[in-house]
C-alpha cells in the first residue's frame, strides 16, 4: 500500500507515532522517523522494525521548540534526491488545566508544540512536495479540539486551530496535487491517553459507543489509508476516530 513512498513521522519514539512507524513499515514505506532524543530504546526499535519489515528507516532528532535545529536536521532530507511523499505531524503535548490557572506563556508553549512546529515542518517539507507535485500531509488533531470542554483553552484551541489550518492548506495545495487531512482521535491507549484525570477517562469511556479506549494501531491504520493512493480523492477532511459518541 505504501511501497516506494517515503514518510516523515514526528514523535515516532512512542505512542501513536511509534505505531505509525510499525504500520507504515509493514505496508512497505521507507520512513524518516523523528524523535526528540537519540535513545537506546528508539534505536533498537528502529533496527528491529527495519529487519522485520524489510525496509529502511532514517532517524532525525530535534526538539519541536528548537526551530533552528529542526531546519538544520531536516535540510539533508529536503536537499537529498529522494522524495518525501508523506508527512505526519503527529508529535504533541497535552494540557488540561483551567484558563484561570494557565499563564499565557504556557498557552504559547502548547501552541508552539502542537501547532507552530507542525507549520514550520510543513513549510520545510513543502519545498520538496511542491517540486514533486505530489504529497499527503496528515495532521493529528484531537476530539478535544472539537468538543472544546472546560480546561481546553490551550490544548483544545491549539488542536482546533490545527484542524482549521488543515482545511485552508488543503484548499491552497490542491493545485500542487498535495492532499492535507487530519485525524482527530478520541481517548487512545498511550501515555498521553493515560495522563487524563480519572473522571475524564470514565466520562469519555461512558460516552464512547464502543465503551473502550482506542489503540494507537487503530489510528496508525487510518493514517496509512490517508497516506496511500487509496484515499486519492479525500482532501481537507478531519476524520474523527473516537469509537462513536453516544
Ligand atoms: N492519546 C490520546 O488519547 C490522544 C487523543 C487525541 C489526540 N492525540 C494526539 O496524538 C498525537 C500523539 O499522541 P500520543 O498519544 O502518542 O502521545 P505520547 O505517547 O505522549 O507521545 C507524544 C510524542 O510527541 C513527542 N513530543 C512532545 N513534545 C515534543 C517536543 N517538544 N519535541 C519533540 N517531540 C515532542 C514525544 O516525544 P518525547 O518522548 O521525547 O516526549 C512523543 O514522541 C498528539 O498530537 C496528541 O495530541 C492523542
Amino acid at each position: 500500500m505504501l511501497r516506494n513512498k517515503t514518510a516523515l513521522i514526528t514523535g515516532s519514539n512512542r505512542g501513536i507515532g511509534r505505531a505509525m512507524v510499525e504500520i507504515f513499515a509493514q505496508k512497505g514505506a521507507h520512513i524518516i522517523a523523528h524523535a526528540r532524543k537519540e535513545t537506546e530504546d528508539f534505536i533498537e526499535f528502529v533496527k528491529k522494525t527495519e529487519t522485520s519489515c524489510n525496509t529502511t528507516i532514517d532517524m532525525v532528532f530535534f526538539d519541536l521548540r528548537d526551530t533552528l535545529s529542526m531546519r538544520n536536521e531536516l535540510k539533508k532530507f529536503v536537499l537529498g534526491k529522494n522524495n518525501i511523499d508523506i508527512l505526519v505531524n503527529n508529535a504533541g503535548v497535552g494540557h488540561g488545566v483551567s484558563f484561570l490557572r494557565t499563564p499565557v506563556s504556557q498557552i504559547k508553549e502548547v501552541y508552539d508544540i502542537n501547532l507552530f512546529s507542525a507549520m514550520e515542518i510543513t513549510q520545510i517539507v513543502l519545498r520538496k512536495m511542491c517540486l514533486q507535485k505530489s504529497g499527503s500531509i496528515i495532521n493529528i488533531t484531537s476530539v478535544s479540539g472539537i468538543d472544546l470542554s472546560a480546561g481546553n483553552s490551550a490544548y483544545g484551541t491549539a488542536k482546533a486551530a490545527l484542524a482549521a489550518w488543515t482545511k485552508t492548506l488543503a484548499a491552497e495545495l490542491g493545485a500542487f496535487n498535495i492532499r492535507v487531512n487530519a485525524i482527530a482521535p478520541g481517548l487512545i491507549e498511550t501515555s498521553m491517553g493515560k495522563s487524563v484525570k480519572d473522571f475524564v477517562e470514565k466520562r469519555m469511556i461512558e460516552e464512547c459507543a464502543l465503551k473502550r479506549k482506542g489503540s494507537p494501531y487503530e489510528i496508525a491504520e487510518i493514517a496509512a489509508f490517508l497516506a496511500s493512493d487509496n484515499s486519492s480523492f479525500i482532501n481537507g477532511m478531519e476524520i474523527i476516530a473516537n469509537g462513536g459518541k453516544i
